[in-house]
């Protein structure tokens, strides 16, 4: 058929046929379909959206699109976390760890930043020698001695996507639930997992600001995802306020390193992960209730086993031997340091969190245009959490620079990101809701 056949289906609105949707995704990955089409069959989608029978045919068309990973020979569940992605997300860094060491296998593929959010494979990059993008042959070796490997996309796992997100990116059509939810779940497929949990995350400092369109979203990733084979979960976790206190490449591998070794534990940010660890070993069939999971998790991380599962994984894939005994030795720190600090005696009542995560970006720290390189060592560290009490002149947060011109600028954006008044606001749950698939 046609590819303009089956534009015009859906800008008309009728729903696609499994056959129709699979031959355009074809046409899309040989390059048959022009990026005009793409754009307009994009479009469509947008306006028209897609139900979730199309949305599973769209999902295993683009996961088909390229190689689909075969992790049969390993001996336990294949599991992975995706979030939807915010400020001081450093979650994947203990979580993948924690999982490998209660038995799962997490073969963590994993983005680049994308706008004012921060991705885990450039923090990754920011451990000298790692190699965040393996051949496959040292992929598998990691996974299997180690449970676990946090690697950037191969050019061949869903080259459909890439080349439909390319388009989507300029021309409008990015924040369409069935598109994010085909993008997002065929890469997770064809990195051949059994199961999956999402963090949508909600809130001023995500990309789905309001309630109502995270759980339209996580709706439709638990819905599509089930529909495609994964056993799939959800949890709406909140986004309202950094969730380390670190925001930055080297700066929240540095926190994910104190956090596994128990030199320092955000909160918020521990309450996300063990969630979320909870979530996946359940899922991944290793134990029996959420709570036991929970135990599992927080046995895990206090034994150390995580700590020594993370340094294992750096080794292997080409980092320092003594990584997590010496992260100062290895990680790189920026010329200049300056506090920014507290205008008036008070409460911290609200964190314009997005700001945050626009000032890394200006240190330099994610990128302006796709193929700009990002400074590892810029960043923030010490923000305060919502309902930190301060007197005037105490940190709110400390900048890491290039500058001193750089750090000025930094320091101007998160002082008028930080709101400080005179009560205490009550504590925001972190973990907000949980999403099951239906029957
Ligand atoms: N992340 C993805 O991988 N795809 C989208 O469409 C949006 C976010």
């Amino acid at each position: 058929m046609l590819p303009q056949e089956i534009i015009r289906h859906k800008r008309d609105g009728q729903r696609l046929p499994a056959f129709e949707i699979a031959a355009f995704i074809e046409g899309v990955t040989s390059g048959a379909v022009t990026d005009g089409q793409v754009a307009a069959f994009a479009m469509a989608v947008f306006f028209n959206g897609m139900n979730r029978d199309e949305a599973v045919a769209m999902t295993l068309a683009m996961r088909d699109s390229g190689d689909v990973l075969d992790w049969s020979d390993l001996p336990g569940p294949v599991t992975d976390k995706h979030s939807t992605g915010g400020v001081g997300d450093n979650v994947s860094l203990m979580l993948a760890p924690i999982v490998a060491a209660c038995g799962a296998y997490v073969p963590m593929i994993s983005g680049r930043g994308l706008g004012h959010t921060g991705g885990t494979l450039d923090k990754m990059d920011a451990i000298p020698g790692y190699a965040s993008q393996p051949d496959i042959a040292l992929f598998r070796k990691a996974v299997l001695e180690t449970g676990c490997a946090i690697i950037g996309q191969t050019a061949d796992l869903a080259p459909a996507d890439r080349r439909l997100y390319g388009i989507r990116d300029v021309t409008g059509t990015v924040e369409s639930v069935p598109l994010i939810t085909a993008s997002i779940l065929s890469k997770k497929l064809a990195a051949g997992l059994q199961s999956l949990v999402l963090d949508v995350k909600v809130g001023n400092g995500a990309f789905m600001e309001k309630s109502r369109d995270a759980t339209a979203l996580a709706n439709s990733l638990v819905e599509v995802a089930s529909g495609a084979g994964l056993k799939v979960s959800a949890l709406i976790t909140g986004m309202s306020e950094p969730l380390a206190s670190a925001a930055g490449n080297a700066v929240e591998v540095r926190n994910a390193v104190d956090f596994l070794t128990g030199r320092l534990r955000d909160r918020r940010l521990e309450d996300v992960t063990l969630a979320l660890a909870a979530e996946m070993l359940q899922s991944a069939g290793l134990v029996s209730s959420n709570q036991d999971g929970m135990r599992r998790a927080t046995e895990t991380l206090a034994s150390g086993r995580a700590a020594a599962t993370f340094a294992r994984m750096v080794a292997v894939l080409g980092g320092p031997t003594d990584f997590v005994e010496r992260p100062e030795k290895y990680l790189p720190r920026a010329a200049t340091e300056v506090a920014v600090k507290a205008p008036a005696d008070g409460f911290v009542t609200g964190i314009a969190t997005r700001d945050i995560g626009l000032a890394v970006v200006g240190l330099g720290g994610g990128r302006t245009r796709p193929d700009d390189k990002v400074d590892p060592a810029v960043g923030i560290t010490r923000l305060l959490p919502i309902g930190a009490e301060v007197q005037a002149g105490d940190a709110l947060a400390l900048i890491h620079a290039r500058s001193p011109l750089d750090a000025e600028a930094a320091a101007a954006t998160v002082l008028s990101a930080y709101a400080i008044g005179g009560s205490k606001p009550p504590a925001d749950k972190t973990v907000i809701r949980r999403i099951l698939p239906r029957g």
